[in-house]
């Protein structure tokens, strides 16, 4: 969910005013999954690296995810939206945390739409925690190394049941991936718009389903999945 500073940038207004239109994209994107027949969104909403940015603006998205949660807690029961979140949560506010647990817990039996939110996530950080909980298992003894395989690692991801994403979308036209989802993108078809964030639509959602549809996944075989 990239561009909310530039969007605020280009009508000279505080970066927090774009996170603020940012979070209702987020709202607009979130209903027109669930009517779309999405089943699962993962949203970055806060990478391990957005905790450099100054402290004024970490306030100020923190402020604006408790919001989040707070107001849209009701719309995720209507829904049947899970809430779920991946990353090292454990070191946001917790006062965040609080609400975002209750609310993940409440919606826990839901399957509808499953609406990851990557916290404190990075890519990175995913595979060293899963690391480390291998290497404790092969110190127990309870693993062999020679037992570590794709699936086992899979199993050690923060989310290990929700399935590989299909599509990536970038806004504001940065062509990277900036530590999202490292080992789950291995295959993942990328779609990079030039819209802010801010300015993202349900119709650009819709445009980059279409592309999606009509690209050829074929994971490194000759013919088609
Ligand atoms: C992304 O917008 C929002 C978050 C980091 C939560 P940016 O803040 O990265 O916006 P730009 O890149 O400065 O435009
Ligand atoms: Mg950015």
């Amino acid at each position: 969910m990239d561009g909310n500073g530039r969007w605020a940038a280009a009508r000279g207004l505080p970066r927090g005013v774009g996170h603020r239109a940012g979070a209702q994209t987020v709202r607009r994107i979130v209903e027109a999954c669930c009517e779309l027949g999405v089943r699962a969104l993962t949203l970055y909403a806060f990478s391990w690296e957005n905790r450099e940015r100054p402290a004024e603006e970490i306030h100020e998205l923190m402020g604006l995810l408790d919001e989040f949660i707070r107001r849209e807690a009701p719309s995720m029961h209507e829904n049947h939206v899970r809430l779920r979140a991946i990353g090292r949560v454990e070191l946001l506010p917790q006062e965040v945390t609080a609400h975002l647990r209750r609310v993940i817990q409440e919606t826990s039996g839901y399957d509808r739409l499953t609406l990851t939110l990557a916290l404190s996530y990075g890519g990175r950080q995913e595979l060293v925690d899963a690391m480390r909980r291998v290497a404790r298992l092969v110190r127990e003894g309870r693993l062999q190394p020679e037992e570590i395989d794709e699936a086992l690692i899979r199993r050690h991801l923060y989310a290990p049941d929700l399935p590989d994403p299909d599509l990536l979308i970038r806004t504001s036209g940065e062509q990277r991936i900036s530590n999202f989802l490292l080992w789950q993108l291995s295959y993942t078809e990328l779609y990079v718009t030039p819209k802010l964030w801010p300015d993202f639509s349900r119709e650009d959602l819709l445009e980059a389903f279409v592309d999606y549809e009509r690209r050829e996944r074929r994971f490194g075989r000759l013919v088609c999945q």
